[in-house]
C-alpha cells in the first residue's frame, strides 16, 4: 500500500511533467507569435514609407512672413506657404517641399556648399614653355596678357593701364590651347582650375550658376589662380530663343559667368582663359571689352611649327639611322600638334611590337598612315552623324 508521502511525490512528478510539456509546447508558439507580430508591424511601416511621396528639394528665394518664394529645380518660381513645424529659414537655404502644393516642410540641415575640389580639376601644372612647339606669337601674347599682370602688377599701375581680365583661345582641336593655359599657370605658379563647359551644363543641372559663383570665390581664395574654361561654346553659345528649361539653365549659368567676369578687378590675381573650337557660335557678350576681350587664334601648325612639335615629342626616343625628319614632317601636312604626338606614340608602339627599342623610318611611315586613317574615319563618322 503506498504511503501518503509516496503518492504526494508521484502527483508532483505528474504535475511537473505536465508543466514541462506545457511550457515546452506552448513557448515556441508564443515566440513565433511575437516574431510574426513584429514582422507584420515592420512591413506595415515599410509599406507606409513606400506610400509617402518624396519631398522636393528647392531653394528659398525670398520670405514674406508665413510665405516664401521658392525656386524649384527646373527653374520656375512659386509663392508658397511655410508649414508651422518648419525651422526658421532664410533666403538661399535649401528646403524640402511637398510635391503637390509645394508647402515648405523643413529645412535641409546641411548647408550644402559645394566641395569645389570634387567638381573641378585643380592642379599646379608643370608644363613649361619649352614643351610647346611653334605658337611663338601666341606664347608672346599670353605672356603679356596673363603672365605679366600676375607677376608685375605694379608695372601696369605705373603705366596707368588695366590689362585684360582674360583671354579666349580659339582654333582647331589638338592645337595646344590647353597646353598654353597650363604653361602660363606653371610659369606664374598659379593654381590652375579647369572647368569644362559641357560638363557644367550637363552634370550639374540646376547648380551650374551656383557652381560658377563658388568656383570664382574659390579662385580668389587660391590666388594667384587661372580659371580655365574649356569648351566655352557649350556655355556661351548664341541662342536664338531661350525656350526649354535646359536652355534657361544654360543661360543662367552663362549669366553668372558674365557677372563673375564683370565682378572681379583686372589686377585681382585671377585670370580667366576660355577655350573653344567654335568661336563662330559664341555669344558676343562673352568677348565684350572687360571680359574675355583678348582673342588668340591657335592655328594648325605650319611646317616650321610641325618641326618644333615633332622635336619635342621625339626628344626621348631613340632613332635608328637613316631617319629624315624633314621628309616625315612634310608628310604630316595638316596635322595638329595632338596628331603629331600620336604619330610619335604609334611609331614607338610599332617598335615595341617588333621587339626593338629604337624607332625606324618605317615605324614612322606606318604611324603617319594610321593617324591619317583615323582622321579620315572620324571625318566619316561625322558625316554619317550630322549629314
Ligand atoms: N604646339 C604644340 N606643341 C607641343 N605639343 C602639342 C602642341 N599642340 C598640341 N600638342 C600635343 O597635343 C596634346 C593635346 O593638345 P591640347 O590639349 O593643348 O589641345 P587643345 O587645343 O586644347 O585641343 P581641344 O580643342 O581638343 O581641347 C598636348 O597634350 C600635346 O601633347
Ligand atoms: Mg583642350
Amino acid at each position: 500500500m503506498p504511503t501518503k508521502e509516496a503518492s504526494k511525490s508521484k502527483d508532483k512528478n505528474i504535475i511537473d511533467s505536465i508543466m514541462y510539456t506545457y511550457s515546452t509546447s506552448s513557448n515556441p508558439h508564443e515566440e513565433e507569435n511575437r516574431i510574426l507580430k513584429e514582422t507584420i508591424n515592420r512591413l506595415k511601416e515599410e509599406n507606409e514609407r513606400f506610400k509617402t511621396s518624396p519631398l522636393m528639394v528647392c531653394e528659398v528665394k525670398e520670405l514674406f512672413g508665413k510665405q516664401s518664394i521658392i525656386r524649384i529645380p527646373n527653374g520656375n518660381q512659386f509663392l508658397v506657404n511655410i508649414s508651422d513645424g518648419c525651422d526658421k529659414i532664410k533666403s538661399g537655404d535649401l528646403v524640402l517641399v511637398e510635391q503637390k502644393n509645394l508647402t515648405v516642410i523643413r529645412k535641409v540641415p546641411i548647408t550644402r556648399r559645394f566641395n569645389i575640389e570634387k567638381y573641378v580639376i585643380i592642379e599646379k601644372p608643370t608644363i613649361s614653355w619649352h614643351d610647346i612647339g611653334g605658337l611663338s606669337n601666341q606664347v608672346q601674347e599670353i605672356k603679356e596678357v596673363v603672365e605679366l599682370p600676375l607677376l608685375k602688377p605694379e608695372l601696369f599701375k605705373k603705366v596707368g593701364i588695366t590689362p585684360p581680365k582674360g583671354v579666349l583661345l580659339y582654333g582647331e582641336p589638338g592645337t595646344g590651347k590647353t597646353l598654353l593655359a597650363k604653361a602660363v599657370a606653371a610659369s606664374t605658379n598659379s593654381t590652375f582650375i579647369e572647368i569644362v563647359g559641357s560638363e557644367l551644363v550637363q552634370k550639374f543641372i540646376g547648380e551650374g550658376a551656383k557652381l560658377v559663383k563658388e568656383i570664382f570665390e574659390f579662385a580668389r581664395k587660391k590666388a594667384p589662380a587661372i580659371v580655365f574654361i574649356d569648351e566655352l561654346d557649350a556655355l556661351a553659345a548664341k541662342r536664338i530663343e531661350v525656350g526649354t528649361s535646359g536652355e534657361r539653365e544654360v543661360n543662367r549659368t552663362f549669366m553668372q559667368l558674365l557677372a563673375e567676369l564683370d565682378g572681379f578687378k583686372p589686377l585681382d590675381n585671377v585670370k580667366v582663359i576660355g577655350a573653344t573650337n567654335r568661336k563662330d557660335i559664341l555669344d558676343p557678350a562673352v568677348i565684350r571689352p572687360g571680359r574675355l576681350d583678348r582673342l588668340i587664334y591657335i592655328s594648325i601648325p605650319n611646317k616650321e611649327s610641325r618641326k618644333e612639335i615633332f622635336k619635342i615629342h621625339t626628344k626621348r626616343m631613340t632613332f635608328s639611322k637613316g631617319i629624315n625628319a624633314e621628309s616625315l614632317i612634310t608628310r604630316m601636312e595638316g596635322f595638329s600638334g595632338a596628331e603629331i604626338k600620336a604619330v610619335c606614340t604609334e611609331a614607338g608602339y610599332f617598335a615595341i611590337r617588333s621587339n626593338r627599342s629604337h624607332v625606324t623610318k618605317e615605324d614612322f611611315l606606318k604611324a603617319i598612315d594610321k593617324v591619317k586613317q583615323e582622321e579620315k574615319a572620324e571625318g566619316q563618322d561625322h558625316v554619317e552623324m550630322f549629314g
